[in-house]
């Protein structure tokens, strides 16, 4: 058994998330969890609301909220479709909650305490109307290189080239309007990430086993070489600067940086799931406290991977203390909209909430993971949801349940028949069940989530193909023992394929063994052949008539969400 710790990227707090973040790290991160838990490893899933930064402080505002009460009801609302959708987080903790503060302001001061930061006067836009600095995206302006009137703070749309804030002529807030605007000067700390090149570089190379995602992305930062980074920003909400445990003289306006204080996140939400179970949070974090042991696997959008392999490393491993560093980091594409963006402040796209209201949330994390975006971006559309749904879900799986289980019931009664012997079709789907059940469990443990759910469709399937290759139907009529055979198997099929399939649609996987009286408790992964686990619901076992387990999506369905959500349809 070993002890793996799994998170996944924080989702910010404003707003409920959408497919998009769901699949790009909570899903994934929430698939391998639950499968590592049922091959019997000792896994803790951490994640949190990322609840500091200008965007939360706005998003209050525009609710007529003080940030505070903001971040509580939108982290409750964020936790409960957390759990309508499965989410099996073991803690799903906020990044503003005091021990994030203690362990944010720890670190902070280790890093200093090792020589790695600096106090640096920056020249920074100031809107007065609006009463704060602006961060590069809230301000905009004409580009002093080719005229531009509606430049990006931090680069130009239109000539494509990177600015500076202050560079930009006749600026202004895009939170007000206000031109009300002028350049101030303001210190901040500064993480000095180029004396940690050597280090960090070291690191990554130490990590050969990174898939080739995270991997290049890690590379192509050290490449252009590590820059020095502010980590304070002039803003009210967040975690306040402290030296010596005292407020930093100076910095008393001031906090540390969204980014900075979010992946430490990570060590404060284990702390506070420890401190709540009774158990140490030293083995998962502190290498000299058996961290060493510790699996570390993350989970995240492309987007964060800079973050994840170079930013927060050079956090942990500066401090010149212990820290437990990520092992594994799975990062995904981007699931688009119809090939352009979903959005949350533009509201585009399908979000968590939402999607329950159309149908259960296995319909939707079986699509998401079976399409996942590994190798490249993938493009949600409602015609490969409803394909997914309808093929794989209702004809595949719920057909095979529902067929065997009335035909097993309407022949022998609601028990499992005795009677027979294995034959030559039982033997090739023991063949074929052995070969896939190897291979789908190495790809989970790859995390190679498209070629896992090929290989659970594949079982799926092949429990269909017996039953048209047994035709128990047929038998039955000269040889009642050889359908009584094909009954058992494929009933024991179906609980095989619960187990299996439980880690990525685990409402259903509870269905499947309600049909038995069984839960997920009461069964383990496969250890043994296909020939043996088949054979684990005896003969008189009683059985239960399952409800159809998918529904299937119809033209009008599809024609009402198109509507609704304002997709394309042709
Ligand atoms: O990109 C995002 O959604 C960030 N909130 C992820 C933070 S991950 C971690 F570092 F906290
Ligand atoms: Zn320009």
């Amino acid at each position: 058994m070993t002890r793996i710790l799994v998170t996944s990227a924080l989702p910010y707090i404003n707003g409920v998330k959408h497919l998009g973040n769901l699949i790009g790290s909570m899903l994934p991160a929430d698939v391998y969890s639950r499968f590592q838990r049922a091959r019997g490893h000792e896994v803790v899933f951490i994640c949190a609301t990322d609840e500091h930064g200008t965007p939360a402080e706005l998003a209050a505002l525009e609710a007529g909220q003080s940030v505070e009460d903001y971040c509580a009801a939108l982290h409750q609302i964020q936790a409960e479709a957390g759990e309508a959708f499965g989410l099996s987080f073991d803690y799903f903790g906020r990044s503003s909650s005091q021990t994030n503060h203690e362990t944010t302001q720890h670190l902070a001061e280790a890093l200093e305490r090792e020589g790695l930061i600096e106090e640096r006067l920056d020249k920074q836009v100031y809107s007065i109307d609006d009463g704060r600095f602006l961060p590069d995206r809230y301000v905009e302006g004409t580009c002093p290189h080719c005229g531009y009137e509606k430049a990006r703070g931090d680069q130009c749309d239109s000539c494509g080239r990177l600015l500076d804030p202050t560079e930009l002529k006749d600026p202004y807030s895009t939170i007000s309007g206000s031109k009300n605007i002028e350049v101030r000067e303001t210190r901040h700390l500064y993480l000095l990430q180029s004396k940690m090149q050597e280090r960090i570089a070291q690191w990554v190379a130490n990590r050969p086993r990174w898939p080739s995602l995270t991997k290049s992305i890690a590379l192509k930062w050290l490449e252009e070489g590590l820059r020095d980074r502010s980590i304070t920003r002039d803003l009210k909400w967040g975690i306040p600067v402290t030296q010596n445990g005292q407020p930093r003289p100076g910095f008393e306006n001031k906090v540390f940086y969204v980014w900075f204080d979010a992946p430490i996140e990570y060590i404060s939400a284990t702390k506070e799931w420890a401190d709540n179970n009774n158990q140490d949070w030293q083995q998962y974090w502190l290498t000299d406290k058996g961290a060493e042991d510790t699996l570390y696997v993350q989970f995240m959008g492309k987007d964060n991977v800079a973050f994840h392999t170079v930013s927060f490393p050079c956090t942990l491993i500066g401090s010149g203390e212990p820290w437990k560093t990520v092992d594994m980091l799975k990062s995904l594409n981007w699931l688009t909209w119809y090939g352009g963006k979903f959005s949350t402040s533009e509201g585009r796209g399908i979000f968590m909430d939402q999607a329950l209201t159309l149908l259960p949330a296995d319909y939707w994390r079986w699509y998401l993971m079976s399409n996942a975006p590994e190798s490249d971006d993938t493009s949600f559309t409602l015609e490969t949801f409803a394909g997914a749904v309808n093929k794989d879900l209702a004809d595949v799986l719920g057909n095979f349940v529902n067929r065997i289980t009335r035909f097993g019931n309407g022949k022998f009664g609601p028990e499992i028949p005795a009677g027979g012997e294995i034959g030559a079709a039982e033997e090739d789907l023991f063949a074929e069940l052995d070969r896939r059940i190897a291979s789908y469990t190495s790809n989970m443990e790859a995390m190679e989530f498209r070629k896992s759910f090929a290989d659970l469709r594949a079982i799926w399937a092949a429990g269909n193909e017996y039953l048209q290759i047994a035709a128990p139907w047929t038998a039955f009529k000269t040889d009642p023992d050889k359908a009584a055979v094909s009954v058992r198997v494929a009933l024991n099929l179906i609980r095989l394929i619960a187990v299996l399939s439980a880690p990525v649609i685990p409402f259903t996987a509870e269905k499947m063994l309600a049909i038995f009286d069984l839960g997920l408790d009461d069964v383990a992964w496969p250890k043994e052949k296909a020939a043996q686990e088949l054979t684990r619901l005896a003969p008189g076992t009683k059985f239960n008539l399952p409800d159809v387990l998918f529904q299937k999506i119809d033209e009008e369905m599809m024609e009402q969400w198109a509507e609704r959500f304002g997709a394309p349809r042709h």
